[in-house]
């Protein structure tokens, strides 16, 4: 295929003429000469391509006359080298993706090789059938040239407005030459709607999402209430064998009002509901002992210090600043108690160091009057999760009825 470089032409022309070349005397070319009436040409290359004319001058009656004949010169790609169709398109690489209602355009791109009297036919067909008996599809061909008379024919076939069946046809082009046939299919594949994709994206995101807000709503609602469980069921019973006589030390102010949330309501509560054992020094000291050490050893038989504060509390020099000072220091250097902050009434402002460091250090937890009084609020969970794991068989429970702080208080 001349292409490759006109070296690579190895067959010679030879001109049966008298010859001139057309620019001047065929004279001082190396590889073209004329030889007696001949003209040769040694090695064809694709510069030599042109009108070569052979001139005859004669005489006649003193008159000079010129007698001329051109040929016109081609120069073609060698038989020897000559190929069946060469399919450039389609081909297995290219795809033609398209939704349902895109016009389908699907070019076949044919190269031939130059074949003296060959015969150059491209096709197309679908499903099978030559696309001559199909009514309702378009085909368009055109022609490029290429060098040594080589060329390169695209049939073009068009579906307008393809639907999806069309979409599923077998869509192949033959093209055939006097050295052979040769066909391609075209790939092509129905796109998925894009809108679609898109839908059920946004429902995948917006379930996540949906969950996850679920979730942390549960979580936060309900986390007390996972804890208790947790404890409840996995957690071990930390009242027994811990070596404390008490689990629960109260310190409050002693005065009319807190005596009576203690002694009624958190008692209660804690007593009869959590079964839990609460030291409370005014009822559990024996008379006649010196208060001090007194106090500071039963915090010492305790788990926890539960401090209930209301601006009496920190009233100077009272018994309760000297519990809530000794837990507070136990806590801190032997760590075998744990203060537990209830917040009774409110302390506008407290002059007390270590009140103030333990209300900076420690979670307060609030008694909002009437709401906190049922046994199974979010108060009472609040201060159960600090409490120590305590594992109770319920009696109170198979009555089947809630006790509710109305029955606390008759107890
Ligand atoms: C050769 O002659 C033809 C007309 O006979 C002309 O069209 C063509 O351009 C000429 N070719 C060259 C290379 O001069
Ligand atoms: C004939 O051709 C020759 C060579 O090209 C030229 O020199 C001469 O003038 C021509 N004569 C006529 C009458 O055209
Ligand atoms: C498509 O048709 C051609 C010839 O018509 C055939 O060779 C080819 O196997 C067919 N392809 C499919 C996928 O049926």
């Amino acid at each position: 295929m001349g292409s490759a470089g006109c070296s690579q032409v190895s067959w010679h022309l030879v001109f049966l003429v008298l010859c001139l070349f057309v620019t001047g005397l065929v004279d001082g070319f190396n590889e073209r000469h004329p030889q007696g009436p001949r003209l040769i040409i040694g090695v064809v290359r694709s510069a030599y391509e042109g009108n070569y004319t052979c001139i005859v001058t004669f005489k006649d009656h003193g008159r000079t006359y010129n007698l001329t004949r051109t040929v016109k010169m081609k120069v073609v790609g060698s038989p020897n080298k000559a190929l069946p169709p060469q399919f450039t398109s389609p081909n297995e690489k290219v795809v033609y993706e398209l939704e349902a209602g895109d016009d389908l355009v699907l070019p076949c791109e044919v190269f031939f090789t130059f074949l003296k009297d060959s015969r150059t036919e491209v096709w197309w067909t679908i499903d099978g059938k030559n696309t001559d008996d199909i009514m309702d599809v378009k085909v368009t061909q055109s022609e490029i040239p290429r060098r040594f008379e080589d060329k390169t024919i695209i049939r073009t076939l068009t579906v307008a407005k393809a639907t999806p069946e069309d979409l599923k046809r077998n869509y192949t082009c033959y093209a055939r030459n006097a050295r052979g046939e040769g066909h391609s299919q075209a790939i092509v594949r129905m796109k998925v709607a894009a809108p679609k994709y898109t839908v059920e994206l946004a429902c995948g995101l917006g379930a996540t999402i949906l969950l996850v807000v679920v979730l942390i709503v549960i979580y936060h609602v309900y986390w007390l209430e996972m804890v208790l469980f947790y404890r409840a069921h996995f957690g071990t019973d930390e009242t027994i064998l811990d070596g404390k006589e008490y689990d629960v030390y109260v310190s409050y102010a002693r005065n009319a009002e807190e005596e009576e949330f203690v002694l009624l309501t958190l008692r209660g509560v804690l007593e009869n509901e959590f079964g839990y054992k609460l030291c409370i020094f005014d009822r559990d000291s024996l008379p006649g002992g010196i208060v001090t050490d007194e106090t500071l050893s039963f915090i010492q038989k305790s788990q926890r210090l539960l401090v209930v504060l209301s601006p009496n509390y920190v009233m100077q020099g009272t018994q309760a600043l000297l519990e809530l000072k000794a837990g507070l220091e136990n806590m801190a250097s032997k760590g075998n108690i744990k203060v537990i902050l209830v917040q009774y009434k409110v302390i506008k402002k407290s002059k007390v160091k270590e009140l103030k460091q333990a209300k900076a250090a420690l979670t307060i937890i609030k008694w909002k009057g009437e709401k906190s009084k049922f046994p199974k609020g979010r108060f009472w969970k609040e201060l159960q999760l600090e409490l120590p794991v305590k594992k109770i068989i319920r009696s109170s429970s198979l009555d089947g009825q809630e006790p509710s702080y109305v029955s606390l208080r008759n107890v």
